[in-house]
């Protein structure tokens, strides 16, 4: 194995079987054993499974970290109340049999972090059945300066809208921008910094099998999200005492505990349980080039499959920048409702099947076959429109698909920035006359 470094400091190295090695210091990484007599440089190695001992080869992810201290060593978490970061399993309230929208969520006013500053939309699937998702927003003004994160409740997609973000993790430093997507396993130590005062985003924290990329099927060996453009970090560490908080997300309740190091000890790490960043515009996005939609699963960067065949836990999908040249064709997405369940987001730019109301920020949820499609507007424009190639540009929206209905919190049910009238959006078709 070896680590290729690009200028920027990353690696992107994958080597046989998807297996990164880093180190910080020279020698610190042991060769030839995981768990030596005595590691390099007196550090502890310490194991971290995202999987079961015994699955699969292809499925099977664990980092090997060699660290400053052992992460076991803290005394007892109490609980303490995060009560807008919501888990499965949903049911507070009613799930209407309706469309939802919602504008942006207002930006905080009081000093607000990462961990603060999440509120839950909707979820399915609960943390201790290892199964289903949640989708939340982040809206924050300070960084995690002396608190750190530990989810073992699910993995984290974050899909920053506003604000750039340095995310320090137990293997290294990740570098976020809007445009950018990150994953950050369960169970990783990490902290969320913001580079620019505030930021606000999505997250989809998945409970079930991590993501990973799709199938290609007849697309071939190349194309969608390619494997060489997801950047893992390099090895980075926080040495020296001083008192930390440790928040741990368990069982859809939150733990404190106070330690006098940071988590964020490790010197050198290998393995295939990592962090890891994607450039959407390296997207190499697929379409046809004679008539007719594909299905928008064609735009699948990464998916969270479940037990049934072909049928995600959660896919993630995008509908960035493209051209359209469909011939007699209505190009916009069509009338339709979905076994899957729909909740989008929008991180800039405008979406193609509305006409307005879905602002970057905002959120629409289109649950199990509830009719969507494009709006009045939309559909006059698009059924008269001389069909010209067309580059959609300039916009980047997204989707948490699941095969689980989503369920609403009673916040955001509540919340003041949901749009009551989106229903009128699919106001205003003239009938046919047969
Ligand atoms: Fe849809």
């Amino acid at each position: 194995m070896t680590t290729h470094t690009l200028p920027n400091g990353r690696t992107y190295m994958s080597g046989f079987g998807n297996q990164f090695s880093t180190e910080a210091i020279p020698g610190a990484l042991p060769e030839g054993r995981n768990s030596p007599q005595r590691a390099p440089h007196g550090l502890f190695a310490e194991l971290l499974s995202g999987a079961a001992f015994t699955a699969p080869r292809a499925e099977n992810r664990r980092t090997w970290m060699y660290r400053i201290l052992p992460s076991a060593m803290h005394g007892a978490y109490r609980k303490i109340e995060q009560p807008a970061w919501e888990s499965g399993p949903f049911g507070e309230v009613d799930t209407p049999a309706n469309r939802f929208r919602w504008d942006p969520w207002p930006a905080p006013t009081l000093p607000t972090d990462f961990v603060d500053g999440t509120v839950t939309i909707a979820g399915n699937g609960s943390p201790e059945a290892q199964s289903g998702m949640t989708a939340h927003m982040y809206r924050a003004n300070a960084s995690m300066a002396n608190r750190y994160l530990l989810n073992a409740d699910g993995e984290m997609l974050i899909v920053p809208q506003l604000g750039r973000l340095t995310i320090r993790t137990e293997l290294g430093v990740l570098d976020l921008a809007p445009g950018e997507v990150a994953v950050l396993p369960r169970g990783l130590h990490f902290a969320v910094d913001l580079d620019d005062g505030e930021a606000s985003g999505y997250i989809a924290e998945n409970y079930g099998a991590p993501f990973r990329l799709p199938e290609l099927g007849p697309i071939g060996s190349n194309g969608l999200a390619n494997h060489r453009d997801f950047l893992t970090p390099v090895a980075a560490y926080e040495d020296g005492q001083r008192n930390v908080k440790i928040v741990r997300k368990f069982l859809g309740k939150f733990w404190e505990g106070t330690q006098n190091h940071s988590p964020l000890n490790v010197v050198a790490w290998h393995g295939n349980l990592v962090p890891y960043k994607y450039d959407l515009a390296r997207f190499m996005a697929i379409g046809t080039v004679s008539f007719d939609h594909p299905d928008p699963s064609i735009y699948t960067v990464l998916t969270s499959p479940s037990t049934v065949p072909g049928t995600a836990n959660c896919d993630f999908v995008i509908f960035p920048p493209r051209w359209l040249v469909a011939e007699d064709t209505f190009r916009p997405p069509w009338f339709h409702r979905n076994l899957m369940s729909e909740l989008m987001g929008l991180v800039y730019g405008v979406y193609d099947a509305k006409a307005e109301g879905f602002v970057p920020g905002g959120v629409s949820l289109h649950n199990c076959m509830m009719p969507h499609g494009p709006d009045a507007a939309t559909f006059d424009k698009a059924s008269s429109t001389e069909l010209i190639p067309h580059k959609i540009a300039n916009t980047l929206a997204f989707m948490f698909e699941s095969s689980r209905v989503f369920k609403l919190t009673r916040s955001s049910l509540e919340a003041v920035n949901r749009q009551t009238g989106y229903d009128a959006v699919w106001d205003g078709f003239t009938a046919s006359t047969l």
